[in-house]
């Protein structure tokens, strides 16, 4: 099985055995305009070997390390082993000094990156998101990456195995970075899409998860659901994923009338919909396909 080479906020690996049952028979071609850390991507290039596939994401950083790993990867896992090797059985102190100085070099290259700092970006990118706190990638207004260093006792920064493994599944590949509208003109009639934007948050006050310097408000959410309107209409089967606001509020029917033509299921997730852990518990997500 093939595991996504980033922890991402949303990642879908928790879900996959319910998304799972949404697969059609057959993937000839593949669209995931969201992509995030790809959990449902590895997942069908692992299984259905699809001809052509395409993936897009808002997240610039993201993106560049997709096209790395994937044109790149010797070159890539090389500066990955050497970040292992500095950062194993070391103290947390110097771990940190390691990490800041990652860090300040990373946000140099967002501002200033000539071609041949493409790989030492992506490398950079990897090295943050396996030591930083949660996994998280997250940008202040200027765009600069600014989540402070967790605590693992032995990351693995280069997992050179699943890299390689990665790489020559994404050979296929094509990675777009930008809005999800980009990714319209590839699908047809023979494409199955897997549409994960960012969910809608559950109460004002849940932590807002920022993968880019966009927001995704509710006015989003619609021009997602025409996009959704206007694929359904070529023909290709869709499944979309996003929170359900009827953990909350019963009364909420933003997505089931958003989606009232579609077939709306419920299924559990263990997520946090509140940040006192004592809330946390089983709650709902929307699965929406068109089939
Ligand atoms: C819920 S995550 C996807 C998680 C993914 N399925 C996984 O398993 O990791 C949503 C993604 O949408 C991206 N995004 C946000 N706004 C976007 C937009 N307008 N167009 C395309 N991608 C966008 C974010 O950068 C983020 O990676």
């Amino acid at each position: 099985m093939c595991k996504p080479f980033v922890k991402w906020a949303g990642g879908k690996s928790q879900l996959l055995n319910e998304i799972r049952i949404k697969y059609p028979e057959n993937i000839e071609k593949y669209c995931e305009p969201f992509v995030g850390g790809g959990a449902v991507l590895f997942d069908i290039l692992d299984k259905y070997e699809p001809k052509e596939v395409l993936i897009n994401d808002i997240n610039s950083e993201l993106i560049n390390t997709y096209i790395q790993i994937r044109d790149n990867v010797n070159e890539l896992t090389s500066i990955l082993n050497k970040y292992q090797k500095k950062y194993d059985g070391i103290s947390e102190d110097l771990r940190q000094d390691i990490y800041i100085k990652k860090r300040q070099e990373f946000n140099s290259l967002i501002v200033n990156c000539a071609k041949n700092n493409l790989i030492k970006k992506a490398a950079l990118f990897i090295f943050l998101n396996k030591t930083c706190f949660n996994g998280l990638y997250r940008v202040n207004s200027e765009g600069f990456y600014n989540v402070p260093k967790g605590n693992y006792k032995n990351p693995i920064i280069c997992d050179e195995e699943s890299l390689n493994h990665i790489s020559k599944l994404l050979k296929k590949v094509k990675i777009k970075c930008g809005d999800f509208e980009k990714c319209e003109e590839f699908i047809d009639n023979k494409t199955f899409v897997y549409v994960d934007p960012p969910y809608r948050p559950l109460t004002s006050s849940a932590m807002f998860t920022s993968y880019s310097k966009e927001q995704f408000d509710d006015n989003e959410q619609v021009r997602l659901g025409e996009f959704i309107n206007r694929i359904n209409k070529t023909g290709s089967k869709i499944v979309l994923s996003n929170s359900d606001p009827k953990n909350v509020d019963i009364n909420d029917n933003f997505f089931d009338d958003l989606y009232k033509n579609y077939s709306i299921s419920r299924i559990n997730a263990r997520r946090m919909i509140n940040s006192n852990s004592a809330k946390r518990g089983n709650i709902t997500e929307l699965l929406v396909a068109n089939y």
